[in-house]
């Protein structure tokens, strides 16, 4: 291409995007190692896929990626230790609390320990606050938390135990609660209520993920008013999972010039406020990096054709001025 977004961003923050097996693959391949200088597992991490069967875990998929990696100069956050999707049959899937936490401790300890030392930072909790339920007045966020097999067999402070967990297995890593719909005032109220109590309370949490699955009318005000607010809290704020949806994309069409361009000028103004808060955002990651492969391939959300070639998007993020 001739040009490299990392490289393009040097000075602000990490550029990523998502690996697959499919990732050690020209063009892919070559298309990551060129443009991005981070990644994070799309799926071979989670839980159901590190500990396919209680007490077995599978590190072969995850080594292939940080061997790739570490080759190539380049960054891996881990995703996710505790989620309520992916998770299998049996991770706290027991009305006993105690064996609960020894399953949470035993997949932490492992999954974290086996990789001590190389991963950059990890999602240690992923999506574990409800959309639309407002802090109540009293402050307590526990009451807005998602019915997850962990919340019902441990209750709300399985969430500091995760951290600590993982804190204890690599003391180095950057540990984040990780969340979609971040932009939304009602949640982002929650998650900063959360953050703040837990880290008061001494609890080894250090960054918010906004991850950050918009669509062409996102507004980008609201997406500055959360990244600002968790930025208040002194902790690291990454985009975790970037994508924006073309949202009248027709699915058997590829888009319209008029489309391309309307997608290069949301991302051509997140970039332009992602820039502003250089100080506080990590690393910016996108969910995807062809069309066809992303989870909503019908809305064309990536910034790379299916042919590998780049969109109006990635010339819009190499250069947001332009665009604006
Ligand atoms: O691996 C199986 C395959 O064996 C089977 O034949 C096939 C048939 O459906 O399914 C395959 O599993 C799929 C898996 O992706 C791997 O491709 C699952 O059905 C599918 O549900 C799963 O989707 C993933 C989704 O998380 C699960 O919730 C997406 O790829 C992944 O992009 C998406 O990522 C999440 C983040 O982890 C958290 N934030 C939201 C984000 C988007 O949903």
């Amino acid at each position: 291409i001739g040009s490299s977004l990392a490289e393009a961003y040097a000075d602000y923050f990490l550029i990523g995007t998502i690996y697959t097996p499919n990732t050690l693959v020209d063009p892919e391949r070559s298309l990551v190692i060129e443009q991005f200088n981070c990644i994070t597992p799309e799926n071979i991490m989670k839980p159901e896929s590190m500990q396919p069967s209680e007490g077995y875990f599978a590190f072969t998929l995850p080594d292939a990626m940080l061997k790739f990696a570490e080759e190539n100069n380049i960054k891996v956050i881990g995703h996710t230790l505790v989620w309520h999707q992916q998770s299998g049959r049996f991770l706290g899937q027991t009305s006993d609390r105690e064996k609960a936490i020894e399953q949470l401790r035993n997949h932490i300890t492992n999954v974290v320990g086996n990789y001590k030392g190389r991963i950059m930072a990890w999602d240690v909790v992923n999506e574990a606050v409800k959309d639309g339920a407002p802090l109540p007045a009293d402050g307590d966020w526990t009451k807005c938390l998602r019915e997850t097999q962990w919340l019902r067999s441990i209750g709300p402070d399985y969430i500091e135990m995760a951290f600590r967990f993982a804190h204890e297995a690599d003391p180095d890593a950057k540990l984040y609660y990780n969340d979609y719909n971040m932009n939304d005032e009602v949640k982002a109220k929650v998650v900063h209520a959360m953050v703040k109590d837990l880290r008061a309370k001494g609890v080894p949490i250090h960054g918010i993920g906004m991850q950050g699955h918009y669509d062409t009318n996102v507004s980008i005000e609201s997406v500055e008013k959360s990244i600002k607010m968790f930025s208040e809290l002194g902790v690291e704020v990454s985009i975790t999972e970037l994508d924006i949806s073309v949202n009248d994309a027709s699915v058997s069409k590829s888009l319209t010039e008029e489309q391309e361009v309307r997608q290069a000028i949301v991302y051509a103004k997140l970039f332009k406020l992602f820039k502003q808060y250089k100080d506080n955002i990590v690393r910016v990651t996108f969910w995807g990096t062809i069309d066809s492969k992303s989870w909503r391939r019908d809305k064309f959300p990536c910034l790379f054709r299916n042919d590998y070639t780049p969109k109006e998007a990635y010339y819009a993020i190499l250069d947001p001025e332009k665009y604006l």
